[in-house]
């Protein structure tokens, strides 16, 4: 195949300024390589909300589905965030994830020789470093129910939470007759696996950690929360029966966050729920040296995965032609290896990428005082891989 349908959305804040810089790079690299990409623009986040009040509306789901891949920016911004829940980007963001069944979510934080001096860490600490960190993205405490914010007393309850589950409503009522809840606002979100759902993310990151190091780490709070426990018993049933070669480990996520600081390189391959994995890989986006360096693949059991930078929306610097493309760009490369099967085109858009540093162009957010490097905005970086991707040899 060298033709593919590629839906974009370019979402809010800095997603229009990284999305225009990553499409004049994948021009460059499709009139090189001799492949086709057909690439139209959808609406998602904010921008939908004020077109379509509908953050994620149905229009953008049906071309996603009807895509070979997905490229996404970033949504949200400070317009919509006194908008009630479900007139947020971010639940564009989640309906999007869930509709496509976007389950496991890959993001690499891997340090360049280039930008070491970008971590606010040590370079011995950070040098050499290469984690892959595997979120779960389509369940947890994101999207358990019951959840809200309420004002209950033990008799509305039961209407409240109308659940068919008389445990679940028995560790409710528990839980809001002490007094201390009484006649007060309640806010509530329920965190929640299935053992499918674990099992499904361990295998994803089992077969991941096979072809990397060989070592996996899953990170839980299993001594203190119960479907940690739960996450904990399945990840040790699939990876004994199915990836015996794998070298497995746990962590409690408080001491893997101080770990992923005092010597990142103890990690191959990091596991772990939706929320957890979310504060997990920002954590290591310092490690690369900016959030706006890492990307990620978003791939559900079939159908069309999404690619998306770790990053958001950036609202402090958008519009100002500051921001770093260069996690969109490295994002494109995940979709072209994981989505398209092109990994020699995903090759060149990293080493292009790798290229544009060594020539010493920065974005802000990767330059540092006296480093002798030029000072570039998101447009020149932009234009600088492309042209580097018409020249590169691989
Ligand atoms: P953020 O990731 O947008 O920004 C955090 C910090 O990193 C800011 O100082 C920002 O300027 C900087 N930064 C981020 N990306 C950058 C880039 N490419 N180049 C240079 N600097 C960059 O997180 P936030 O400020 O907590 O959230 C802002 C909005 O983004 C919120 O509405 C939030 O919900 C949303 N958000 C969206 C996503 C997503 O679309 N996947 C992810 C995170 C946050
Ligand atoms: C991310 C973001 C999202 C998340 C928000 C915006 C819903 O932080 O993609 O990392 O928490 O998953
Ligand atoms: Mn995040």
């Amino acid at each position: 195949k060298d033709s593919y349908q590629i839906t974009l959305l370019p979402g809010d804040g800095i997603g229009p300024e990284i999305m225009t810089a990553t499409k004049g790079v994948l021009a460059a690299l499709t009139k090189r390589c001799n492949f086709e990409l057909h690439m139209t623009e959808a609406l998602i986040g904010g921008a939908a909300i004020d077109a379509k009040n509908d953050p994620f509306p149905e229009e953008s789901l049906q071309q996603c589905l009807s895509s070979d891949s997905v490229l996404l920016s970033c949504i949200g911004g400070y317009k919509w965030d006194a908008n009630p829940r479900e007139l947020r980007p971010e639940s564009g963001l989640l309906k999007m994830r869930k509709q496509l069944g976007l389950f496991a979510n890959l993001r690499p934080a891997k340090v360049l020789d280039q930008l070491i001096d970008a971590s606010t860490l040590k370079r011995e600490v950070v040098e050499g470093v290469d984690v892959m960190v595997v979120r779960e993205l389509t369940g947890d405490v994101y999207f358990g129910t019951p959840k809200g914010i309420d004002v209950v007393d033990g008799k509305e309850l039961y209407i409240l939470f109308g659940s068919s589950s008389l445990t679940l409503i028995h560790h409710i009522h528990t839980f809001i007759t002490d007094s201390i809840f009484l006649g007060k606002r309640v806010g509530y979100n329920n965190m929640i696996y299935g053992e499918d759902e674990i099992a499904r993310i361990a295998r994803v990151a089992g077969d991941v950690a096979s072809k990397r190091g060989g070592k996996l780490c899953s990170v839980d709070k299993a001594n203190v929360l119960d479907v940690s426990q739960l996450w904990r018993d399945v990840v040790i049933e699939v990876m004994t029966k199915e990836f015996p070669n794998v070298e497995l480990s746990h962590m409690y996520v408080d001491n893997a966050a101080m770990q992923l600081i005092r010597w990142p390189k103890q990690f191959d391959t990091i596991v772990t729920g939706n929320i957890f994995g979310d504060i997990l890989s920002d954590e290591a986006s310092m490690l690369v040296g900016s959030l706006g360096m890492l990307p990620s693949a978003s791939i559900g059991v079939s159908g069309p995965g999404v690619f998306e930078p770790c990053h958001g929306s950036a609202p402090d610097i958008a519009g100002k032609d500051l921001a770093n493309p260069l996690a969109l760009i490295l994002s494109a490369a995940m979709m072209l290896r994981y989505d398209l099967d092109r990994a020699e085109e995903a090759d060149i858009l990293e080493k292009s990428v790798e290229a544009v540093l060594d020539k010493g162009l920065r974005t802000a957010d990767i330059k540092q005082e006296n480093d002798g490097c030029k000072l570039v905005g998101c447009i020149e970086m932009g234009e600088a891989v492309a042209a580097i991707v018409s020249t590169i040899d691989c």
